[in-house]
């Protein structure tokens, strides 16, 4: 090896893309629709044909949401008593598997699938504990190109990393061996740290219980306050709740393996706009995988609007910027608080967004010695180009220009539940400065 490949390893390997899951995948977070947050059970070819031709229709695809993911529920009673492969249910998916996935290809789209790394599935049909290469290589034959796997009846094989990773790891082995990129996106709610030991062996894995359409209520059925030392991921985990759960784990994420904050529930009614919008914004910024879990086919014009902001989808796409980090919390004292996160991006770009979880609308000065705390004086003394990524231009593009700024944004006004999501440029006369130095 050249001293130039042995630099770009290192460099690499510094990324962390060396130790990431080797399937080339998922090189920024997924992106695409499934199933389970809105129609649960009651699924079917139609269900999925439909949603797939309305992610084209209303141009989703175009916007990188190609994943069509089938969640629990399409399995038939029983696994084929001859071979033990999986089989569909006959009645839901009369065509068979193979025949959906070709037809969703056809359409230019990817189809994913779901399984349990247990006995059963959480909805009870039969898991692939025990089955992870028959199923792998079942899965591989019918065209899949992406699993979730959850979780559930895992026979208490929990409770250690070692213990987790190598249930997990034995599914990322047979989907390898079948010698079909399929991305694997781990789902064990964040139990026994997944952000330590998933990153060699998936793209991406959940670190919480299941979402809840819900800002921020706190639901005894998702007992914990933080998810380091969670003993109980449980569900009904509200929006906000997760976004507090996602703050310190960012760190872990990578190119090909990334946080999964859980699917989307924008458009699905638990939340107002700006609920929505934050829910958007944040799952962006904290490069979470964009899963769509509304009815595609039957959208109003809000939700179309939060899920196509290009300006925000941009951020999670970025190549080569990890999730934004939180740089201060400050607690309101009518309930809930008030927070400043702020990203890196490509390009010398920068994020800064502010969130109030409060009730009421609050007056925040955003200073930038705290957004570039992690850039230094320079950074935090320069002037910035900042545009605000939830307001439209004179042409109608995202992001409008809210000035040339110093020092900070003063005087914000935030509504309750609202989020500012700014990006910020160095200003052309700072970077002459710069360059001066
Ligand atoms: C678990 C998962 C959910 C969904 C259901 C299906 O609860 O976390 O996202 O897949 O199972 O039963």
């Amino acid at each position: 090896m050249t001293m130039f490949n042995l630099k770009s390893l290192a460099y690499l390997a510094a990324l962390g893309v060396v130790a990431a899951h080797d399937n080339g995948l998922a090189i920024t977070p997924q992106m695409g629709w499934n199933t389970w947050n809105h129609f649960g059970c009651d699924i079917s070819e139609d269900t999925i044909l439909s949603a797939a031709k309305a992610l084209i229709s209303n141009n989703l695809t175009a916007l990188g949401y190609n994943y069509v993911v089938m969640d629990d529920c399409w399995h038939a009673a029983a696994r084929d008593s001859a071979t033990g492969a999986p089989v569909a249910d006959p009645e839901k998916f009369p065509n068979g598997v193979k025949d959906l996935s070709d037809k969703i290809h056809d359409m230019g789209l990817k189809f994913g699938i779901y399984s349990s790394a247990g006995k059963y599935t959480c909805g009870g049909r039969f898991g692939s504990l025990g089955f992870e290469e028959i199923d792998a290589k079942t899965y591989a034959e019918w065209g899949v190109d992406y699993l979730k796997y959850d979780n559930c009846f895992n026979e208490g094989l929990s409770g250690t990393p070692q213990i987790s990773h190598d249930r997990f790891a034995n599914m990322s082995r047979a989907l390898n061996a079948t010698g079909r990129p399929i991305l694997y996106s781990m789902c064990n709610w964040g139990e026994d740290g997944p952000w330590n030991f998933a990153p060699t062996i998936a793209n991406s894995w959940r670190i919480s219980g299941d979402i809840l359409d819900n800002f921020d209520r706190f639901d005894e059925r998702c007992p914990c306050t933080d998810i380091i030392d969670c003993k109980l991921a449980g569900f009904h985990c509200a929006m906000a709740r997760i976004i507090d759960f996602a703050a310190p784990v960012g760190q872990k994420a990578r190119s090909g393996g990334w946080n999964d904050l859980d699917m989307l529930e924008v458009g699905n009614g638990g939340m107002t706009f700006d609920e929505y919008v934050t829910h958007f914004s944040f799952w962006s910024i904290l490069k979470s995988p964009l899963i769509l879990g509304n009815d595609v086919t039957n959208m109003s014009n809000e939700t179309l609007e939060i899920i196509t902001n290009t300006a925000i989808i941009g951020l999670n796409q970025d190549l080569g910027s990890g999730p934004a980090n939180r740089m201060w919390k400050r607690t309101v004292k009518e309930g809930g608080d008030l927070q400043l996160w702020a990203m890196s991006l490509s390009n010398n770009r920068f994020v800064i967004a502010l969130l109030n979880t409060s009730p009421n609308q609050q007056t925040v000065d955003v200073d930038f010695a705290d957004a570039f705390f992690d850039q230094g004086k320079t950074y935090q003394q320069q002037a910035y180009q900042v545009s605000d990524l939830w307001q439209k231009d004179d042409s109608g593009n995202w992001g409008k220009s809210v000035g040339t700024i110093q020092g900070g944004i003063k005087n914000v006004q935030i509504a309750t539940h609202q989020s500012k999501i700014w990006l910020a440029i160095p200003a052309p006369s700072s970077k002459r400065a710069y360059a001066e130095l």
